[in-house]
This record gives structure tokens, sequence and C-alpha cells, in this order.
């Protein structure tokens, strides 16, 4: 496999064909992923639950993400890196800005961020600064708090048309890429025909243009609890190398994930 840029995943998309992501947060199993031919690789800022034994997301750090990205680069000769823009570092377009050159400074091909419409602007100003942007709709889980908890999102008719707003107002404004988290496979249909760059799904059905999982859940080894979107590839092949191979199979056949890991 060749360099993956950001126009592969757009030809990915436009020719029907699945793209393998997996979050990665060290050289040895991005180095794994890479040689298996996982597309594009997320340093998510899930590094916090599934690293550091927090029990969310928001104590995390850019400092954090900037350490993990750069053992995460000097493992990639070919995927897409992209790096999570942890809780409150894009407050403000300026502090996006320079948050934002930090990750890519460390290795990142892309940056992150979660929400909506409130991050048009600040998803203008990164891409007329050269840096490309991958959205992040659904169960955004920086916004854990305002939730009340981990729980699926776009349920109700309304909040479900907001989003797909939400979902062309961020194509417009600039990103090349969005991630769809735990939302209900038809919600996830409609977004992937709504817009032409790619999506890709976690807890979202194998409607999307890609997957993603977090890699401690794609092995099982996240403190025995595997997510109902998840499925454990290392108990079923016996070692890394083949699971992340049967990973990036079912995805692109669509086997994975199946009704039993999506939501209605
Ligand atoms: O932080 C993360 O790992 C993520 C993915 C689950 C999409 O944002
Ligand atoms: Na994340």
């Amino acid at each position: 496999m060749s360099r993956v840029t950001v126009s592969t995943l757009q030809k990915m998309k436009d020719a029907g064909e699945k793209i393998s992501t997996i979050t990665a947060y060290d050289a040895s199993f991005a180095h794994q992923f890479d040689v298996a031919g996982i597309h594009a690789m997320l340093i998510g800022d899930s590094l916090g639950m599934v690293l550091q034994g927090q029990s969310d997301t928001l104590p995390v750090s850019v400092e954090d993400i900037c350490y993990h990205t750069r053992c995460v680069r000097n493992g990639v000769n070919n995927a897409l890196v992209i790096a999570d823009l942890p809780f409150m570092s894009y407050a403000t377009p300026e502090q996006t800005y320079a948050n934002s050159a930090k990750l890519m400074q460390a290795g990142a091909n892309m940056v992150k961020l979660e929400g909506g419409e409130w991050l048009y602007e600040t998803v203008r100003g990164l891409v007329d600064r050269s840096v490309p942007v991958c959205g992040h709709l659904g169960l955004t889980p920086q916004s854990v708090n305002v939730f009340g908890g981990f729980k699926v999102q776009g349920r109700d008719n309304e909040k479900a048309l907001q989003m797909i707003e939400h979902a062309k107002g961020l194509e417009q404004a600039g990103i090349q890429l969005l991630v769809l988290e735990c939302i209900p496979t038809e919600l996830a249909k409609a977004i992937t025909e709504a817009v032409s760059i790619p999506t890709i799904g976690i807890g979202a059905g194998n409607v999307t243009d890609g997957q993603i999982l977090v890699m401690h859940d794609a092995l099982g080894i996240s403190f025995g609890k595997i997510p109902k979107f998840s499925r454990n590839f290392l108990a079923e092949t016996g070692n890394i190398e083949k699971a992340v191979a049967l990973y990036i199979n079912d995805v692109n056949t669509g086997a994975f994930p199946g009704p039993e890991h999506s939501f209605n």
C-alpha cells in the first residue's frame, strides 16, 4: 500500500471501497496496524480511559496527545495519522490554531474535534491555515456531562434532522472526514448520503464509508468490558496480526459491524 492521504480516502468513498481505521497510541501497535493495511489511525483522547484509566476523556491534555502522536508517527509508514483535540483545547478559534499547530508538528496529518454548528468558523479557520479537519458527531464523549452519560444520540426526529444539518454545515466549512459515534444505523445512512466526504462509524452500523474502533476494544483488553458496538477480534483469532487482518476484512465485506453491534 502507498501513503494514504485525504484524497485517497475521498477516492475510496467515491469508489464505494470501505475505509478501515483504528485508534493507536504507540509505535509498536501503530507499526502492526500500518503493515496490516489500516488506512488511518487516530490518536484518540480515549487514551484518557484506556491508557490512563480515567472514567472519561476530559482530563486529557494537548501534551498527552502530542506525546502519543509522536510515538505513533514513529511506527507509521502509510496510514493517515489523525490526532484528537482534547476537551477545551478548541474553545476559541485562536486556541484551536495554537493547539492544532502542536498536534501537526507532533506528526499528525489531520486534527479531529467534536461538535456541530458552533465549530463552523473554527473549521473554516483551520482549513484556511492548512490544517485538515475531521469532524465528530453523535455521542461526542467530551459532552458526557451534558448528555448525562454515554448514551446513543439522535434517536428523536428533531435531533436526527439537526445532526444531518450539522454534518452538511461542517462539510461546507471544510471538514474532509466525519466520525459518527453511537447513532441509529438509519441516521448514519442518511448522513453518509447527505455529505460527499467519507463518514467513519463507531456504533453507527455498517452503512458508513468506514469504521473505527478503540484498539483496546478490538483486542478485548478494555477492563474486561467490551462495548456493544465492538467485537473481540483477538479472541476469535488468537494473535494480533490475524485479529487486525480479520477486522479489516470484515469492515471491507460489511460483515462488521453486524446488527448485534448496531443501534436502531
Ligand atoms: O478518542 C477516540 O478514540 C475517538 C474514537 C472512538 C472515534 O474519538
Ligand atoms: Na476522541
